[in-house]
């Protein structure tokens, strides 16, 4: 359906849970959100009566969030009741892929196409700083898993930031060299504290664009990705730059937000939120009609502007 901006929503985020394995420096360094110790998520089921209203609503495309998703014991039957709803066409996740070697195959099975994988370096020490003692292998051997089982693209997320990650740009689009992945930068957006204190250290995508003339331009091909594409000549995999504080693409915007203790949050940067728990025990026809006029009221943009405060860190909305 159409928001009152005339933008056609089609396109839901799930957080199944705020609890995480890391303690990125950007998302929740002290680690006390990623605990998620009241632990108060949704159901399987209850995801599967959001996602059918989505559906009804004109929802065709998921992502699966965090936290870290594969930390739910239940992430294959969340995956495998959403992907048996007719009118989903593609499921994807958002993981930092610790867990992806031993648990790829099965979310394969379970219904899942495609992933995306955090990664902000290639240095092991760097690596586990950046995410509070993460262990680089892990997540490579995470990446190279899904690859085997051709779930491409394989895309890479990474956020940089100056003075800690920035000098290896260079190394990460090497990746892409025999790989079929795509490796995206995102400029470090103000979600919890240190992104708000470190404004200063946001690297402008534009300028790593216009530093590496290798880089071709690729038309976009999907309008919903708020990433814009470009390949070194010759390489398999692409590269991505998300640019939301540079580039304001709220205006393509297709996407909704639902975080794991029942909140519908129709943008990522700007704290409007709808509580649907107890909507949920409501006959699908009014749980339908609710669900619409969140859709329909998705604000116009987002308030990364210098006086926002998000009011949940990024595990506690999944990106
Ligand atoms: N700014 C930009 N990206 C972020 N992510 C998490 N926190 C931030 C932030 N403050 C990224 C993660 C993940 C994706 C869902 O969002 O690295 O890959």
């Amino acid at each position: 359906m159409l928001d009152q901006y005339g933008r056609k929503i089609e396109y839901m985020r799930i957080s199944v849970t705020q609890k995480c394995n890391l303690k990125c420096i950007y998302c929740d360094p002290d680690g006390e959100n990623c605990k998620d110790s009241k632990d108060d998520s949704l159901t399987p089921r209850e995801f599967e009566k959001v996602v059918r209203s989505m559906v009804e609503a004109g929802i065709k495309k998921i992502r699966i969030t965090g936290g870290e998703p594969l930390l739910r014991r239940d992430i294959c039957e969340i995956i495998y009741r959403i992907s048996e709803i007719d009118g989903i066409e593609d499921i994807g996740m958002t993981t930092n892929g610790i867990q992806l070697l031993k648990m790829a195959a099965d979310l394969k099975a379970a219904g899942l196409h495609r992933l995306n994988i955090s990664l902000d370096s290639l240095k092991p020490e760097k690596f586990k700083f950046i995410t509070g003692g993460g262990d680089l292998k892990k997540t490579m051997a995470g990446i190279d898993r899904a690859l085997s089982l051709g779930m491409t693209p394989v895309k890479i997320n990474t956020v940089l930031i100056k003075g800690i990650n920035d000098d290896e740009v260079d190394d990460l689009i090497e990746l892409t060299r025999d790989r079929p992945i795509e490796v995206r930068f995102i400029e470090l957006m103000p979600m919890g504290s240190f992104g708000e204190d470190n404004r200063d250290k946001i690297i402008h995508n534009d300028d790593l664009i216009a530093t590496r003339p290798g880089l071709q331009y690729l038309e976009r091909t999907d309008k919903g990705s708020p990433a814009v594409y470009y390949q070194m000549a010759g390489y398999t995999g692409k590269i991505g730059f998300i640019s939301p504080m540079t580039h304001q693409f709220c205006s393509d915007c297709n996407r909704i937000r639902l975080t794991s203790d029942g909140k519908i949050r129709p943008c990522l940067g700007n704290n409007g939120e709808v509580d649907i728990r107890e909507a949920l025990d409501l006959k699908a026809d009014n749980f339908n009609q609710i669900v619409r006029q969140i859709i329909l009221d998705k604000p116009k943009g987002h308030h990364f502007g210098a006086d926002f405060t998000s009011s949940r860190r990024m595990n506690m909305i999944g990106g």
